[in-house]
């Protein structure tokens, strides 16, 4: 057998893998590395988070990566190089991240790389007949993998592009792995740039779970606070939401978007959710700003009203329902504490309270979907459904 497959193989075949994940999202705050032991697949499967750091990027890797961001015209040379050069970024970054941990590279069987989103596209949004769902993450897997020395698995969205999804969100799988539980309903929020959301029922197959964008998550307030309360980046704690106001008539604006009556599941990105489409309802609706704490108050009561009444949507059997959420946005207190005081019946906690660190939850679903690819035998996922199919995600970059 050809080594780079014989030792892709003897992966396989491993007791059990050390699978570095990496998640780096619309947020673009920074590349989060969990460090994973994992053994055996699907329902099987075991996981113990070794290491967690998320590496925040210097504002030349931000710049960079926002001149193509989200945009419909970007310089083509420059969306090229980038490919590359984040690439490129994220293995210095892993390699300086490994030493620091102590770790010797030979012991970390795989790398899943998610890639940074550059654009999403689903076909509701583009509304293109002759065009698909489309996605693209760049940050090339082969760099990753040439410059790290470690077999590198990355792109995991375009298989679920090309098998009929939206290619988001993929939380549907590490989710059902980790959180599917006998006797109780589970939602699973993760409160990212963008809002996404898992309904497991008690006792489910994976056909009957639902995973969905909801709205957006903390994209809208990360653009208030940069731009009205610099340096900051985003609102540390919910402290400035804290003192301002919700400016009702603004909330109820927002409420209106099409996206947002639309039925679940459903995708969106900062394509949808962005700048221009606030200052475009604050303009048309003549809405007088006072303070701008007011608009940050209201921005988070919007992500907070949204995802109340998705929860309300699938929270709906006899059965208890729990709520566990992850992402940068459980550190938001307002936002955390509007959700529980909405929904007094409901007890909604983070991840942590199941084991797993909210802000490496995502990171964590990506090794998990490459231990799948790697040592999966497709049982798991049964028939899948049309917004999560059953196939292996991720392409295999050999380090050679
Ligand atoms: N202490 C905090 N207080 C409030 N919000 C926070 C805090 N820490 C992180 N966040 C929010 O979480 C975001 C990052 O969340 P993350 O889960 O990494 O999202 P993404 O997957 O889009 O990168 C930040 O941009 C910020 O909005
Ligand atoms: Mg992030």
């Amino acid at each position: 057998m050809q080594y780079q497959i014989q030792k892709l193989n003897n992966i396989s075949k491993k007791e059990s893998r050390k699978i570095l994940g990496l998640m780096s999202g619309t947020s673009l705050d920074g590349l989060d590395m969990a460090l994973c032991e994992i053994s055996g697949h699907g329902k099987e499967t075991q996981l113990t988070l070794l290491e967690f750091e998320t590496y925040g990027y210097g504002e030349v890797f931000k710049n960079e990566v926002r001149s193509v961001f989200s945009t419909q015209m970007v310089n083509l040379e420059k969306l090229c190089m980038l490919n590359s050069w984040v690439a490129r970024e994220h293995a210095s970054i892993i390699n300086a991240q490994i030493k620091k941990w102590g770790i010797d590279k030979s012991e970390i069987d795989l790398i899943a790389s998610h890639g940074q989103t550059i654009y999403h596209a689903p076909k509701r949004q583009h509304q293109q007949n002759e065009f698909e769902n489309s996605t693209l993450q760049i940050g090339d897997g082969d760099h990753i993998a040439h410059h790290t020395g470690i077999i590198t698995i990355s792109d995991f969205r375009q298989k679920h592009v090309a098998a009929g999804g939206e290619g988001a969100p993929l939380a549907a799988y590490g989710d059902y792995i980790l959180f599917a539980d006998k006797k109780v309903d589970r939602i699973l929020i993760n409160i990212g740039g963008i809002s996404n959301l898992t309904y497991i029922p008690a006792d489910a197959e994976f056909e009957s779970i639902v995973c969905t964008d909801i709205g957006p998550g903390n994209v809208l307030i990360d653009g208030w606070v940069k731009e009205n309360f610099s340096p900051l980046k985003y609102d540390v704690d919910g402290k400035i939401a804290a003192s301002g106001e919700v400016q009702k008539a603004l909330l109820d604006a927002m409420m209106n978007d099409p996206f947002l009556k639309m039925a679940f599941p459903k995708t969106t990105g900062p394509e949808l959710f962005n700048k221009q489409w606030l200052e475009k309802i604050i303009s048309e609706h003549g809405i007088v700003i006072n303070k701008n704490e007011d608009v940050v108050a209201t921005l988070t009561a919007f992500t907070a009203t949204l995802l109340t009444s998705a929860i309300q949507e699938f929270a709906t059997s006899e059965k208890a329902c729990e709520v566990y959420i992850s992402g940068g946005g459980v550190h938001n207190k307002i936002m955390m504490d509007t959700i529980q005081t909405n929904l007094p019946k409901i007890k909604i906690s983070t991840t942590a309270s199941i084991s797993i660190n909210p802000d490496a939850k995502e990171a964590i679903l990506f090794a998990l979907l490459a231990n799948e690819l790697v040592s999966g035998d497709g049982s798991c996922f049964g028939k899948g459904s049309k917004n999560a199919p059953n196939v292996g995600m991720g392409k295999v970059s050999f380090a050679g």
